[in-house]
């Protein structure tokens, strides 16, 4: 069997690509060497701009699987019958550290969820955790400057994150979280995913629920603590990555079971708390977890790049039958990853294979970078036509949504308690647990200004004055890391000097 040979993106044979075209044999290159500068063109524009949150991930392809009835709530495609199977990709993160960053950093992890289903794509872009920091979209993007780097000192802050996590009482139950043992996960296998916010599901009679979801792992919890975590990094820095992989390539494919918490419509005006605040989880006694059906993972992909870091998720991805809620943090985020993923991935980034729907697209859009379909039917390219082009779905609208009061800038601030969830939490733990999470706040508090440290104790104080304790007493043996470098090698040959 002959070779295939290599050709430039034109087509056209390829003869040396192990050497360059020069004027004579130790002389300056040619310009018409055409192939070299394809092939360094090429090489600059390998990388798209990282994702400025959740830019290190790892994903994989599966399906899910319907094994509770759900139609009474929702007329989705994906739920449409039990046995019903979607296939969908799973994108896991962490949140602040950059695309090289180690993957046993104590973090929060993205969940993400695009499930191809028959009326387009839907995508849940959650966590590993119920809740979130902030309450309200315009606290977001400062509160992400904190977990990056410092402008003057491109170091990490730990002076910006205890700053701004104290000054927002809000935070309280996500920190709490993210300092216990489900802050460090041994790999995405071992973690629960989560919606986070509420969302919506409507039924073929113009029925709304507000519901939450829920996808615990079957293969169990597992966590590192920080010392163990700190000595794996120094081994290996793709820990989740060859995880997840691995047990892919192996075949033990991970799954996780779907679970929903149901509200009516009218509850949410008469329960005594925010059902819309993403910082709150709903009381499982309250609102116990149904069953919906598993996810599962079964495939890597074949190119990371193409399928994994270009793979694009939205929140504003909905489909019949799901819909969105009031949470403001939601509301926000409808604008927030289209944009993303616009600038980042190009302008036409659905039409990727891995962000393409399974469905037909038929959209009045035209032209622009990466447009390389063609606008079917050369007639009807805009909207209302007499060509037989595509029209409105009104059969999709959902149920009209009533809303009541005055538009202004309602204080976030004043939505409900913020430490009642967090302190039920720490009384949860187990003397072990609570060790460790001490230890694990207080490490992360060296070299903070005292009166911010104050701060943050005074809000653990509120929680439970035995958390403020044990976080004090473990301040007290911290000693804050300095900047001894370690010894150079003085005798350090240099190559080509004897
Ligand atoms: C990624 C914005 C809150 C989960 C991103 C990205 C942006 C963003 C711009 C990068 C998207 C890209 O470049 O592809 C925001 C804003 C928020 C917010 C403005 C609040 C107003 C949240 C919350 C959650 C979350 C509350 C979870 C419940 C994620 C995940 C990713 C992500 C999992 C990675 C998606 C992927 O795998 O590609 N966010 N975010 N974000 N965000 Fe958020």
């Amino acid at each position: 069997m002959t070779r295939s040979h290599i050709t430039t993106t034109a087509g056209a044979p390829w003869p040396d690509n192990q050497d360059s075209k020069s004027a004579g044999a130790r002389g300056p290159l040619l310009l018409e060497n055409y192939q070299l500068i394809e092939k360094l063109a090429h090489q600059n524009r390998e990388r798209i701009p990282e994702r400025t949150v959740h830019a290190k991930g790892s994903g994989a392809f599966g399906h899910f699987t319907v094994t509770q009835d759900i139609t009474h709530l929702s007329c989705a495609d994906v739920f449409s019958a039990v046995g019903k199977k979607t296939e969908l990709l799973a994108r896991f993160s962490t949140v602040a550290g950059e695309r090289g960053a180690a993957d046993a950093e104590r973090d929060v992890r993205g969940f993400s969820l695009k499930f191809y289903t028959g009326e387009g794509n839907w995508d849940l872009v959650g966590n590993n955790t119920p809740v979130f920091f902030v309450r309200d979209p315009m606290k977001f993007p400062d509160f992400i400057h904190t977990q990056k780097r410092h402008p003057r000192t491109n170091m990490r802050s730990a002076t910006a994150m205890w700053d701004f996590w104290s000054l927002s009482p809000e935070s309280l139950h996500q920190v709490a979280i993210l300092f216990s043992d489900r802050g460090l996960p041994q790999g995405y296998r071992f973690m629960n995913g989560y919606g986070s916010h509420t969302f919506s599901l409507w039924n073929a009679s113009g029925e709304r629920f507000w519901v939450k979801f829920h996808f615990k792992t079957q293969q169990g919890h597992r966590f590192w603590t920080n010392d163990e975590a700190n000595d794996i990094i120094g081994r290996n820095r793709e820990t989740s990555q060859a995880d997840l992989y691995d047990a892919i390539e192996r075949q033990e494919f991970p799954r996780w079971t779907m679970y929903i918490q149901v509200m009516r419509e009218d509850e949410a005006e008469r329960v005594d708390f925010n059902p819309f605040d993403i910082t709150k989880v709903w009381s499982h006694k309250d609102y116990p977890l149904h069953e919906v059906g598993v996810v599962e993972l079964n495939r890597n992909p074949e190119n990371y790049f193409a399928e994994i870091e270009q793979s694009s998720f939205s929140p504003s991805n909905i489909v019949p039958g799901i819909g969105f809620s009031p949470d403001k943090m939601l509301q926000g985020r409808l604008f927030a990853y289209a944009d993303a993923h616009r600038y980042r991935v190009g302008t036409h980034y659905e039409a990727l294979p891995v962000n393409r729907p399974k469905v037909p697209v038929r959209t009045y859009h035209m032209d622009g970078p990466m447009r390389f379909d063609a606008t079917e039917g050369s007639d009807a390219y805009y909207e209302p036509n007499s060509f037989d082009g595509p029209a409105e779905a009104r059969q999709a609208i959902e149920p009209p949504l009533r809303v009541s009061g005055e538009a202004t800038y309602y204080a976030h601030r004043d939505d409900g308690d913020d430490y009642a969830q967090p302190r039920a939490l720490y009384r949860l733990f187990d003397d072990a647990q609570r060790q460790r999470f001490h230890t694990n706040i207080a490490s992360a508090m060296v070299g903070v200004p005292r009166h911010i440290v104050e701060r943050q104790l005074s809000h653990f104080e509120r929680a439970d004055p035995v958390w403020a304790r044990g976080v004090r007493e473990n301040l007290e043996r911290e000693v804050p890391v300095g900047h001894a470098s370690s010894a150079t090698n003085q005798e350090m040959t240099e190559p080509g000097a004897r």
